[in-house]
């Protein structure tokens, strides 16, 4: 048979954008439990301060995803911006939001809003934060009193990013504020009210509008076994699987997410190790693989796995991030291709994907990294608010032009590409 050289199409309508979250982009969110943190535990330069000042510069942000072409995109409101004393509502921001989500719309964009990314007001987290069983009332009484405001300008709705990841990071290794080291208790036990949280959250939004189309953003790791026919491997990437990707679908209940909404970045490798009588994760660092600057092996492959194993849901799914930290954007052009490459696939194979956002639009504050990890399509000189976008950001708008991977971009898979050769490659596609 020929080899095909046709585009990797993808299914007509298909969602193609960028994310951003609202601590990590806008600057100066003094209400917020990160900020008073990073005040007391880190380095001047890795304070977000201003981060890539979004708040003031949402409308240039805007303008340069319209002229890369996307057509929708993801971002996030700070609860601590709109609540900061709780119950009193800063009428003035909520309008600055509606200012931000309409000059979206008005692009003729798709909006996804994430409600919740990572931060709480100060007087939530002095209430114990998510270890508080009522957490979930007092998130619940924020998003009553948004959604009405937003709901004009909203498509997708985000109810909380990554649950999962967050209660590891803040309750389990004690990473993120309040840097509790509970164990498996506290993160079970921030998971359960984060859950509790996504509930009330999906149900008052469905009460608003029945038509509202909600789920929320969840961290999915690739498991890969090393020897497919030793059982006791695949029983630990069995129950790894579903600890991992699957129990928050338990703990919120399924028929609480009208799409899946997953987060992409980890690959775990599982194989037996000398010493050991079960298996083990592998140290990425032990084997020989790719690894992007915050040391997390770059898999594109899991890729596929985990949207064919979500597809047994019988959901829409939408890659809600999906990027590389690289200041090599070589590396981001690759990653993009091969990335997408996986999803054609797993498209091809029935999973019924509707979008993909790369995480990030611009290069913005990476929480505890701080400013050096750099996802953004679009570099942000965080001495001058200056943006540029890099050349992943011409491969990407080539992509979302064809509404797929055009045969000769996979080119760019290889390696050592100068700019020049990037954007003469580019040429030749459009010609
Ligand atoms: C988070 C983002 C973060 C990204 C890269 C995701 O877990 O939702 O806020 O920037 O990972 O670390």
């Amino acid at each position: 048979m020929a080899h095909d050289h046709s585009t990797l199409k993808f299914p007509e309508g298909f969602l193609w954008g960028a994310g951003n979250s609202a601590f990590q982009a806008e600057g100066n969110n003094t209400n917020s439990d990160w900020w008073e943190w990073e005040q007391k535990n880190q380095p001047v330069e890795k304070r977000s301060g201003q981060a890539a000042n979004h708040y003031n510069l949402y409308s240039q942000d805007f303008q340069l995803l319209k002229d890369l072409g996307h057509n929708t995109h993801r971002l996030s409101v700070e609860w601590s911006r709109i609540e900061p004393e709780e119950g009193m509502f800063d009428e003035a921001e909520i309008e600055h939001y509606k200012r931000v989500l309409q000059s979206l719309k008005g692009q003729g964009l798709t909006v996804m809003l994430t409600i919740h990314h990572f931060t709480n007001p100060k007087w939530f987290a002095d209430k114990g934060g998510w270890l508080n069983f009522s957490s979930p009332k007092y998130f619940e009484k924020f998003v009553k009193k948004v959604i009405p405001e937003f709901l004009p300008y909203v498509d997708l709705w985000i109810t909380i990013n990554e649950p999962g990841g967050y209660a590891l990071d803040a309750y389990g290794r004690g990473k993120f504020p309040p840097n509790k080291k509970l164990g498996n208790k506290g993160i079970l036990q921030a998971l359960f009210n984060l859950s509790r949280a996504h509930k009330r959250a999906y149900r008052a939004l469905k009460k608003m509008d029945p038509k509202a189309k909600v789920g929320m953003s969840h961290n999915i790791t690739s498991f890969n076994s090393f020897h497919k026919h030793r059982l006791l491997e695949q029983i630990t990437v069995w129950s790894m699987d579903q600890v991992v990707n699957h129990l928050i679908y338990r703990f919120t209940g399924i028929k609480t997410h009208d799409f899946l909404g997953i987060n992409y970045y980890f690959n775990q490798n599982i194989s037996f190790r000398k010493g050991f009588s079960v298996p083990q994760r592998i140290d990425v660092s032990t084997i020989k693989t790719d690894i992007s600057d915050m040391g997390w092996e770059v898999r594109p492959e899991g890729l596929f796995d985990v949207l064919m194993d979500l597809s047994d849901y019988n959901l829409p799914i939408y890659i809600t991030e999906n990027g590389i930290a690289s200041t090599n954007d070589d590396r981001r052009v690759r990653f993009l291709l091969s990335f997408l490459k996986e999803v054609y696939h797993a498209v091809s194979a029935g999973a019924d994907v509707r979008g993909y956002y790369y995480w990030s639009l611009t290069d913005n504050y990476e929480w505890t990294e701080g400013f050096e990890s750099r996802f953004g399509l679009v570099e942000v000189d965080f001495k001058t608010q200056k943006r540029t976008p890099k050349p992943s950001s011409f491969v990407y708008k080539m992509i979302i032009e064809n509404n797929g991977i055009p045969h000769k971009l996979l080119k760019l898979l290889g390696h050592g590409f100068t700019t020049e050769e990037v954007r003469e490659v580019l040429e030749e596609v459009s010609r």
